[in-house]
């Protein structure tokens, strides 16, 4: 195994490039991180009835999952247990039973292999069906509408997983009484880009905004919002913050109840129903987190890949395909109660700025695609990068969990993304993972796995 404990140092920010180029640290990720950590594998409004079927991947294992009769959800491998052909080939749909396309083994939605074609005549009626169902993903449960699935029978559950970022989750999930749905399609893009950067980013990283986006931000920007500010020439450190720690999870968020939509056209429809639903957010999620946060531009992830824009209500997750290559996918979320006019005004506004052609997206893919390729040159790869803005400066909050730092701009969280990922790689198994959701927990566990 890699030893990673020279690849990341949180202490001064340095990560070495061959984290995201080097071909045997792919693959431990794949055993470590994606092999034990819950993974996003559908919204429950994706598979609402019986027989509802979801394609999707974890890490580079493509699975199926399906909800059952019971209206429980079970998640499979999708490779036949013959010869290894995929069972289905479509992206979604509803299906009593999943027929290979090569020999015609068919298997029902609970996995079970129903019939196989020349069962007496061929296999002599010797072949013990029962021992060659669909190979189950061994752990899934659900948080308010998010399905995620594990391969590890011994992780914790996904609420400890979830830990105190299930706090700011509420945020969004939690919000209305009906919650939340994903809505539109699938929209896939392939990068080369190695999937760490887009979460890298996404996470914590509010420096680019007012740089790299500063071209889109002069013709997308429909309000006046101080906290981005175009082209980095001032920090408001008042009217933000970052929440990191919290087992590798994180926000960043505006305060300012309106910077979400900043990027809207035309903003009135969906801040009128925000006005209009204000109070009954603030009366199931409390006045911090209902007033000061809902509407605002908020990011939040969760380790290792899936990512949630509230304001900009964008719901997308990262699959690995190699050290430098990954597949983003890309969903509008809303809230059921919203109506079909709003709903689809979200939607085009998901496309426009962070669809398969958004014009954020462009900006983000051309530099992380640059920052991947460029650790291909020998003398290159071994010089190291470094998140070290605001190093020293977090601190604990009298009620927002995880350990806390002021504005946008900052590096926290890239930090706690990475230690994480250290972490998660540093063990065989989850009994020497550190567990920490405030900043005297993380500082108590640190270098202790
Ligand atoms: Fe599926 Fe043979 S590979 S039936």
């Amino acid at each position: 195994k890699v030893d990673v404990s020279q690849l990341v140092d949180n202490t001064t920010g340095r990560q070495s490039r061959s984290i995201f180029h080097e071909q045997d640290i792919y693959e431990q990720e794949q055993e470590r991180i994606f092999g034990k950590c819950w993974l996003f594998l559908a919204h429950e409004s994706q598979i609402p009835d019986p027989g509802d079927y979801f394609r999707t991947f974890m890490g580079e294992d493509e699975v199926l999952v399906i909800r059952q009769k019971d209206q429980s959800v079970k998640a499979f491998l999708n490779t036949c247990t013959h010869r290894g052909n995929r069972v289905c080939k479509a992206d979604k749909g509803n299906a009593k039973q999943f027929t290979c396309s090569y020999h015609g083994w068919s298997f029902a939605a609970d996995g079970t292999l129903q019939s196989v074609p020349l069962e007496e005549d061929a296999y002599y009626n010797e072949l013990d069906k029962s021992k060659f169902g669909l190979h189950p993903v061994c752990k899934v449960d659900s948080y308010k509408g998010l399905i995620f699935g594990n391969f590890d029978p011994e992780s914790p559950t996904l609420d400890d997983y979830l830990g105190d970022m299930k706090w700011y989750l509420d945020v969004w999930l939690d919000a209305m009484p009906e919650g939340t749905e994903l809505i539109g399609s699938t929209q896939k893009v392939e990068y080369p880009v190695n999937w760490k950067l887009p979460v890298e980013n996404a996470c914590g990283d509010g420096y680019h905004i007012g740089w790299a986006h500063a071209g889109v931000m002069t013709v997308a920007t429909s309000m006046d919002i101080e906290s981005l500010s175009l082209g980095n020439t001032k920090v408001d450190s008042s009217t933000a913050m970052a929440g990191g720690g919290m087992n590798g999870h994180s926000i960043i968020s505006s305060l300012d109840g309106q910077s979400g939509y900043a990027f809207y056209p035309d903003p009135s429809l969906p801040v009128s129903y925000l006005e209009e639903n204000r109070e009954t957010v603030i009366s199931r999620l409390g006045e911090t987190r209902g007033k000061q946060f809902w509407g605002s531009q908020i990011n939040m992830t969760i380790f290792p890949n899936v990512q949630m824009l509230p304001g900009l209500n964008w719901f997308r997750v990262y699959h690995p395909k190699g050290p430098g290559k990954m597949e983003m996918w890309t969903w509008a979320m809303v809230d059921k109660e919203m109506s079909d006019e709003l709903k689809q005004t979200v939607l085009d506004n998901v496309c426009r700025t962070f669809g398969a052609a958004g014009m954020f997206d462009n900006d983000d893919g051309e530099n992380f695609a640059a920052c991947t390729s460029q650790n291909r040159g020998l003398q290159t790869r071994q010089k190291d990068v470094y998140t070290n803005m605001g190093l020293g400066k977090e601190y604990s909050h009298p009620e927002m969990p995880g350990v806390v730092s002021d504005g946008l701009v900052g590096e926290q969280n890239q930090r706690y993304f990475y230690r994480r990922w250290q972490e998660m790689m540093a063990a065989k198994d989850w009994s020497t993972v550190p567990n920490y959701n405030s900043l005297e927990e993380a500082n108590a566990t640190r270098g202790q796995n």
